[in-house]
C-alpha cells in the first residue's frame, strides 16, 4: 500500500513536472515567436549540413518536409553579407506564416564572415536575419564549371545549382529572398505529391519558389538535367529545363503539381506589374496614422466569406486571395519610376498604402512591435 501511494506520488510529480516544462515552452514560444531563447542560439548556430550519406539512407518522407533553403552566395569570401529589410521581411515571412521545423541558409560564407553577420558587424539586418527561429548554416561549395566542363559564370547561375543539389538532397521548400510568404503551405507540402512547381509570368515554371521531397523524380531529373541543358544564357538550365520536367511528370500519378500563376508568382519583372506591386495609393490613410495610444499598430483581418454575393472586389487593390507566395521579383525595383515609391523600408510597409505593403505588412508590424525595427530605419544598413 504504501509503495503504491509513493509511485503515484512520483508520477504525478512526473506529470507535473512534464506539464509545468510544456507550459512554460509554449508561453516563451508565443510571447518570443521571434527572437530566440539563448539556449538554442547556440545550438543552432553550430549545425551545418546533414551528412550525405544519412540523407540518403533515410527513408523518403511522407510528405514534402516543412524545411525552408535560401542560398546567398559570396562573390568575395573575405568580404560580409549585407542583407537589406526586403530580405528581412521574407526570411520572417518565412518564420510567421509557415513555422518551419529549419530555415537552411546555404552559403560559401567562411566563420569568420558568419560571426561578423551574428555580432552586427555586417549591419543590423544581417544580424536580424541571422536571429529568425531555426536557422541552421549549410556550407556549400560553389561550383565552377558544369559536369561537361562549362563555365558557369553569372552568381544567379551558381546559385541555380547551389539551390537545385540542396533540395535534392534534403527536400523542402526552396525560396529566393525577393520571394515573401503570405500565408502557409501545408496543405500543398501535405497534397501528396511529390514535387510542388509553380507558373510564372509567360508560362514557364519558376525556379525561384518550388518545394519537393529529397530525391524525388523532379528533383533528381533536374539535378541531372540542368548540366546538359546550361548554355549560358539566362534560365535554360533553369526555368527552362523545370518547365520540361514538370510538364513531362505531371502524367506520373503524384509526381508533380503545377500551381497557376497567382499561387507563387503573381506579378512579374515588366513595368506594369512592377509600378502595380509597388505604386503608393495616396488616398489610403497610412496604418501609421492608425496606431494607438499604446503604441500598436492596427492588425487587418481578412474577411471570411461565405456567399458567392458577399464577394467583392477592390479595384484599387491586388486581391491575395490566390497567392501563396509573392515573388516580387525585386531585383528590378529601381528600373523605373514608380509613383510613391523608392525603396522597401520599414516605414513604406508600414504605411500600408501598396500592394507589396498589403502583402507583408503583418510580417512589419510584428517585428516593429517586438522592437526589432524602427518606422526611420533604412531599407539597408552600410548601403554600397
Ligand atoms: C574582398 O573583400 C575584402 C574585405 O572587404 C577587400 O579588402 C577585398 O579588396 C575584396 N576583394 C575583391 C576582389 O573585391
Amino acid at each position: 500500500m504504501k509503495s503504491r501511494i509513493n509511485s503515484t506520488v512520483i508520477i504525478l510529480a512526473c506529470v507535473g513536472t512534464g506539464l509545468f516544462l510544456w507550459l512554460l515552452l509554449s508561453v516563451s514560444r508565443d510571447t518570443f515567436p521571434y527572437v530566440r531563447m539563448p539556449s538554442t542560439r547556440v545550438e543552432s548556430h553550430e549545425t551545418t549540413a546533414v551528412p550525405e550519406q544519412k540523407l540518403l539512407t533515410e527513408t523518403p518522407p511522407a510528405y514534402i518536409p516543412n524545411t525552408v533553403h535560401y542560398v546567398y552566395i559570396l562573390a568575395n569570401t573575405s568580404g560580409d553579407f549585407n542583407f537589406a529589410f526586403s530580405e528581412v521581411l521574407s526570411i520572417y515571412g518565412t518564420a510567421q506564416h509557415l513555422k518551419p521545423d529549419t530555415i537552411y541558409l546555404h552559403t560559401n560564407a567562411p566563420p569568420a564572415a558568419l560571426e561578423r553577420a551574428r555580432s552586427g558587424e555586417a549591419g543590423k539586418y544581417t544580424r536580424l536575419l541571422f536571429q529568425v527561429p531555426n536557422l541552421a548554416i549549410a556550407n556549400v561549395e560553389v561550383p565552377t564549371h558544369t559536369r561537361n566542363g562549362k563555365e558557369i559564370h553569372a552568381m544567379e547561375h551558381k546559385s541555380d545549382f547551389v539551390r537545385v543539389k540542396a533540395l535534392r538532397d534534403y527536400g523542402g521548400v526552396y525560396l529566393d529572398f525577393d520571394v515573401h510568404p503570405l500565408r502557409d503551405l501545408k496543405p500543398i507540402r501535405e497534397s501528396g505529391f511529390a514535387a510542388v512547381t509553380g507558373r510564372q509570368h509567360g508560362g514557364e515554371v519558376n525556379s525561384g519558389v518550388f518545394m519537393n521531397k529529397p530525391h524525388c523524380k523532379l528533383i533528381e531529373m533536374w539535378a541531372d538535367g540542368m548540366h546538359d541543358a546550361f548554355d549560358g544564357q539566362w534560365s535554360t538550365h533553369s526555368n527552362g529545363a523545370v518547365t520540361t520536367i514538370s510538364e513531362q511528370l505531371v502524367s506520373e500519378p503524384g509526381e508533380v503539381l503545377i500551381m497557376e500563376r497567382q499561387a507563387f508568382a503573381p506579378g512579374s519583372w515588366g513595368q506594369d506589374d512592377t509600378v502595380d506591386l509597388l505604386q503608393v495609393h495616396d488616398g489610403e490613410t497610412s496604418a501609421l496614422d492608425m496606431m494607438d495610444p499604446d503604441g500598436n499598430l492596427p492588425i487587418f483581418e481578412t474577411e471570411k466569406i461565405t456567399r458567392f454575393s458577399a464577394i467583392k472586389k477592390n479595384p484599387d487593390f491586388a486581391d491575395w486571395s490566390r497567392t501563396y507566395l509573392l515573388h516580387a521579383f525585386n531585383h528590378n525595383q529601381r528600373d523605373f519610376q514608380v509613383h510613391g515609391f523608392d525603396r522597401i523600408t520599414p516605414r513604406y510597409i508600414l504605411e500600408r498604402k501598396s500592394n507589396m505593403a498589403r502583402a507583408v505588412y503583418p510580417v512589419a508590424r510584428e517585428l516593429y512591435q517586438q522592437g526589432l525595427i524602427a518606422i526611420d530605419d533604412p531599407y539597408k544598413f552600410n548601403a554600397e
